[in-house]
């Protein structure tokens, strides 16, 4: 074990299972580490290296933005956070934007909306959110109470009360649980954490309909779906919904630390003055990173997303362990034999100069968007035969 890693085990907290790797530097898609051994990175950093390692124009906005103020605190205006809002809400049609600094805290912000927006239209006792089986949202006490997933719900008691979870896809399931006492509807177009699942079309399209129809707010949690990873700025833009609340993060500010919480007319004056708030959140370095990453979420970058798509489908569904592939763009999940583990597939892999994740136990690949074929196929060659030997 090199000291690296003896001096991170004796000093920070032990809640990661780390791989014995100490990356050092990286350029697109290509890690390498302090014994100088290089990796295809099929991980993004979990999805927020949009344009990969040290992308020349992401590092010059980031540069440029440090050298010229780092900071102001929210008590004054500023042009990065401006310039990324008018470019947000021009892609999307939605009407406002509040900036955080992870996914967790844009899905605390769309619960503290929901329930702001019921309170306001219709008193107290009007406060359930319905989120879904399997889903993830986040690590903060409400966020990991809106997650549906027992191994969240441990030790931390008291949770936030008032969350429900829907069996996914099951539109019978859901009508039984929607209520007087409803306020929201929070969903992932594709359950990330959960092992990579896409919700059916028609699931989506009814959940828009019912929040319609009974004035929920319908919140679409894209902290990993979004910016460009499914091949559409929005994974819910696919579906010709009309969501109220649409959280980000991750891929949104390239590789920095940084949220959005996008509100549509609906919601757009309910969080006022006073009402929410946060110190770092829309900080200018994180908002230029992200300028100069919503800049180029465009169609050439989504067929690029689908274009890479098709060569891991292609590929990966010829080799004799692979059962199925799921999820959208690049987001990819793997199922693999059920006689392997996908951790142990992951470890291999490593070993062999590749990096991907897990979701459950599948195989889980959020590739950089802009992965040229070359590095794709290379990494996948690693992954086709750590998984065929
Ligand atoms: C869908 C979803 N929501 C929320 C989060 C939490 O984001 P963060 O770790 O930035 O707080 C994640 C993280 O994996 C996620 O995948």
């Amino acid at each position: 074990m090199n000291n690296y890693i003896i001096d991170d085990k004796e000093n920070i907290l032990n809640t990661y299972k780390r791989f014995n790797v100490v990356l050092k530097e990286g350029k697109g898609a290509t890690f390498t580490d302090v014994n100088g051994k290089s990796y295809i990175d099929f991980s993004s950093g979990i999805g927020t290296n949009s344009f990969g390692a040290c992308d020349s124009e992401w590092v010059e906005a980031v540069c440029n933005q440090a050298r010229t103020l780092q900071h102001t605190s929210n008590l004054y205006y500023s042009i990065p956070q401006i310039e990324l809002a008018k470019l947000l809400t021009s892609k999307t049609g939605m009407k406002k934007v509040f900036y955080s600094n992870s996914g967790a805290e844009s899905n605390e912000c769309a619960i503290k909306a929901a329930r702001k927006y019921s309170y306001d239209k219709y008193g107290l006792g009007r406060s359930e959110i319905i989120t879904l089986e399997g889903s993830f949202h986040g690590r903060t006490i409400a966020t990991l109470s809106a997650t549906g997933q027992d191994v969240f719900h441990q030790y931390f008691h008291p949770f936030v009360p008032d969350f429900k979870y829907a069996k996914p896809n099951d539109i019978e399931n859901l009508n039984s649980l929607v209520n007087e006492k409803t306020c929201a509807i929070m969903i992932e177009t594709v359950q990330g954490e959960g092992g990579v699942n896409a919700l059916d079309p028609e699931y989506i399209k009814y959940i828009d309909k019912i929040c319609k129809d009974n004035d929920l707010v319908f919140i679409v949690d894209e902290v990993q779906t979004g910016n460009g990873r499914c091949g559409y700025m929005y994974s819910y833009m696919e579906y010709g919904v009309n969501p109220n609340i649409v959280t980000t993060a991750k891929g949104l500010a390239g590789g920095l630390p940084f949220g959005a919480i996008l509100f549509d007319e609906k919601l757009e004056n309910t969080i006022s003055y006073g009402e929410h708030g946060t110190t770092f959140g829309g900080n200018p370095i994180c908002a230029s990173a992200a300028l100069s990453v919503v800049k180029r979420l465009n169609d050439d970058l989504f067929n690029h997303v689908h274009e890479a798509r098709k060569i891991i489908d292609e590929k990966l569904l010829q080799c004799k362990n692979v059962i199925k592939t799921t999820g959208k763009g690049l987001m990819v999940g793997i199922e693999i034999n059920p006689n392997l583990k996908a951790a142990e597939v992951v470890a291999k892999c490593i070993e062999n100069g590749l990096i991907p994740l897990t979701a459950k136990n599948r195989v889980r690949l959020l590739p950089p968007l802009n992965i040229s074929f070359e590095e794709l196929n290379k990494g996948l060659d690693i992954l086709i035969k750590v998984l065929e030997d």
